[in-house]
């Protein structure tokens, strides 16, 4: 399938990368919302970040021209139906994904394939609420997603081989690196990730160490680029409490307990770096 006009249903965080990249890549780009503040901002962060590759000399000053020139901010989502592919990169909420997928399911035509970006929900979930599931599919980006290489392909119980290789030859153009994963509660990333900051926070919590100190733990004797709990405020806090209660909702198994302490700092409004406070102050 030739894909030239990329769908992308929300410009926060990852969806404003995800239009980057595509965009930085020669695809022209829908970029929709549901608020002309959040286009506005998304559109901001964009040019901020190709500001950036062209200070580090890996984009030319008119590359982020011509970048930024095909992407076509719009608050009316029938205007996705020209796109020949759509990534949804809306809210991690299930009734928000809901509703936005069977709305694709509609507005696109019957061959596009529609990817979603959530980090935990179920791709079959979602595929079963259109009248194409083989053709619904998870493309997982990483934040900051213009610097990181990896894309988490998912595979719905009713995705076939050709959607599987539509999203992974994208994703190889967008020069990325696909790895392949079946649909379960947190794929691979956030089931082996998200436990790791849910002990942090333990660690925290039980007066083991400081934020600090179980950082430095983190990066001086496991190289990790940033400690867990600086990664825990950069992916937001609330986010990483849904993902642990939708593994263990979805796995059952105790172990995905989420610790209290995440849950007071998300009733205390302390997100991480998104609302000023987490485990450090911004
Ligand atoms: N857009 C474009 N370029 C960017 C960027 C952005 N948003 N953010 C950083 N960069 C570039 C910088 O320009 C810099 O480029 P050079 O290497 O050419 O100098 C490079 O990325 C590194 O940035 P900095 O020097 O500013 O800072 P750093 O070395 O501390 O790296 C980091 C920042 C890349 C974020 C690094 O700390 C890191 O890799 N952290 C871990 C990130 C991570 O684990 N992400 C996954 C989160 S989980 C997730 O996303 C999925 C989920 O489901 C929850």
């Amino acid at each position: 399938m030739n894909i030239q006009r990329v769908g992308v249903v929300g410009a926060g965080t990852m969806g404003n990368g995800i239009a980057h990249v595509f965009a930085r890549n020669g695809y022209g780009v829908v970029l929709c919302e549901v608020e002309q503040r959040f286009l506005d901002r998304g559109l901001e962060t964009i040019g901020k970040n190709l500001e950036r590759e062209v200070a580090k000399n890996k984009i030319a000053a008119a590359d982020k021209a011509a970048a930024l020139g095909r992407i076509e901010p719009v608050l009316d989502r029938a205007k996705l139906a020209s796109c020949d592919f759509v990534v949804e990169a809306a809210t991690e909420k299930l009734e928000i994904k809901t509703e936005i997928f069977r709305d694709l399911d509609r507005i696109c035509r019957p061959e596009v394939v529609l990817a979603s970006n959530t980090s935990s929900i179920s791709i079959t979930k979602l595929a079963a609420l259109t009248k194409r599931p083989d053709k619904v599919i998870g493309m997982h980006f990483f934040n900051p997603v213009p610097v990181m290489k990896l894309v988490e392909v998912i595979r719905g119980l009713a995705t076939t081989d050709e959607t599987f290789q539509t999203v992974r030859d994208l994703a190889v153009k967008l020069e990325k690196t696909p790895v392949e994963v079946n649909d379960a509660p947190g794929f691979v990333s956030n089931r082996v990730l998200m436990p790791l900051i849910n002990e942090a926070i333990y660690a925290v919590m039980e007066g083991v160490a400081t934020p600090e100190a179980v950082d430095e733990v983190f990066k001086l004797g496991m190289a990790h680029p940033m400690g867990p709990l600086t990664l825990a405020d950069f992916i937001g806090l609330d986010v990483c409490l849904d993902i642990m209660r939708v593994m263990l909702d979805g796995l059952g198994d105790p172990k995905y307990r989420p610790c209290p302490l995440l849950i007071k700092m998300v009733d205390a409004g302390w997100l991480g770096r998104k609302s000023g406070r987490g485990f450090y102050k911004y």
